[in-house]
């Protein structure tokens, strides 16, 4: 049995904000904290496959621990993984190709190939590893910081499946939609409980908040985000807090793209909504209300610029969203070619509002 007894909460900085309490500085995470950016990862990653780091858990445990080691005002560690682990459990294969990027070989093109994906799935069985990974990264924060856990989100998962990989029009997965209705439906409800099965061993594991990532809702536009990806997302959050009972684990909606869905995900049971950086964290605040916290929303092209400039766009971005019910981040994934430095500044910037 896993000792799932840990080292007691030293900042909970992040969970204050996510709960709506006050907190004594703006906590401050980044999406893909553990990545190609740090050359302690690039060193790493030269020696052993992705999924091969993902799949081991002293090694997924080194990685996420790598961007706290380094900087010291992080706010939260986010456990090294891949949202398309949850094809891979469904017996997809999908490899992580340098310069491209993940690839499906074989993906989904009629609805019959539905039936080929190993359903039902026994998430302990087939993604045992991310719950031990966690596991083993709460012990090893000793405390320091909360650990997230997270998943993709069934649209985006559908969307890679059908696609084979990235795509910038999402034209084959979207023609699902509308050709066959009532199988994408199937399919979206089969990840549905997929995902909230994960996302509930992940907090029995450890995590102390969960993030579900729609990053493909940009393709969506009102009509079909609200007919393909807000039912499901609904879904998870209701079956993962009922999954979680008393053990009350925070989650957040990252929906990239969804600036038309701001009101509907303030109400589909998610304390944190995430924006990327086309949004205005006014509108945004006057669209979620003042329940929900937000997350966001620098554009990581912003680690870019010079120190001086980089400091003014991170404090535009505080005061525009302000100290109570917020989360500082970027409003999407850091990209490879930032200087760590740069990351340095922004994390100091926000912990010196
Ligand atoms: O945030 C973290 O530090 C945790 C790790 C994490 C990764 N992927 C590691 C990763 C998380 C949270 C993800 C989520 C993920 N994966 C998303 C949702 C977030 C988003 O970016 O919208 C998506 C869409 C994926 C699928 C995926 N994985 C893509 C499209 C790519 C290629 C793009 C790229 O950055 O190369 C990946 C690869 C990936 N996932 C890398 C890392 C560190 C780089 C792969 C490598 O080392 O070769």
């Amino acid at each position: 049995m896993a000792d799932l007894s840990f080292p007691v909460l030293k900042n909970d900085r992040l969970l204050r904000a996510a709960r709506g309490e006050n907190v004594d500085k703006v906590p401050v995470w980044i999406m893909r904290q553990a990545g190609r950016y740090l050359p302690e990862f690039r060193e790493l990653r030269s020696k052993f496959d992705f999924f091969t780091i993902c799949q081991t858990p002293e090694l997924a445990c080194e990685v996420t621990l790598q961007p706290i080691q380094r900087f010291t005002d992080l706010d939260a560690a986010i456990i090294f993984s891949d949202i398309l682990v949850i094809p891979q459990a469904l017996g997809m294969v999908v490899e992580m190709k340098p310069s491209v990027g993940p690839v499906l070989p074989q993906p989904l093109v009629k609805p019959e190939d539905i039936s080929k994906l190993s359903y039902p799935v026994n998430v302990q069985e087939k993604l045992g590893y991310v719950m031990k990974a966690i596991t083993l990264t709460r012990h090893k924060l000793d405390g320091r910081v909360p650990l997230i856990g997270f998943s993709g989100a069934p649209w985006t998962l559908m969307g890679y499946m059908i696609e084979g990989g990235g795509s910038k029009t999402m034209s084959k997965a979207k023609h699902w939609l509308y050709e066959y209705p009532e199988k994408s439906k199937e399919l979206l409800s089969i990840l549905t409980k997929v995902v909230a099965d994960y996302l509930v061993e992940q907090g029995k594991a450890g995590a102390q908040l969960l993030q579900v990532f729609e990053s493909s809702a940009e393709y969506l536009g009102p009509e079909l985000f609200k007919q393909f990806a807000l039912p499901y997302i609904r879904e998870i959050s209701e079956l993962v807090k009922k999954g979680l009972g008393e053990k009350k684990v925070p989650m957040t909606i990252f929906a990239k793209g969804a600036h038309y869905a701001l009101e509907s995900l303030a109400n589909s049971g998610y304390e944190v909504v995430g924006i990327d950086w086309t949004v205005d964290p006014r509108e945004a605040r006057k669209k979620v209300g003042q329940n929900i916290t937000l997350q966001g929303n620098l554009d990581p092209c912003a680690l870019y610029s010079d120190e001086k400039t980089l400091t003014n766009l991170s404090n535009d971005m505080l005061n525009s969203f302000g100290k109570q019910n917020y989360i500082a981040n970027l409003g999407h994934g850091i990209y490879p070619d930032v200087e760590p430095d740069k990351v340095g500044v922004f994390l100091k910037t926000i912990h010196s509002f």
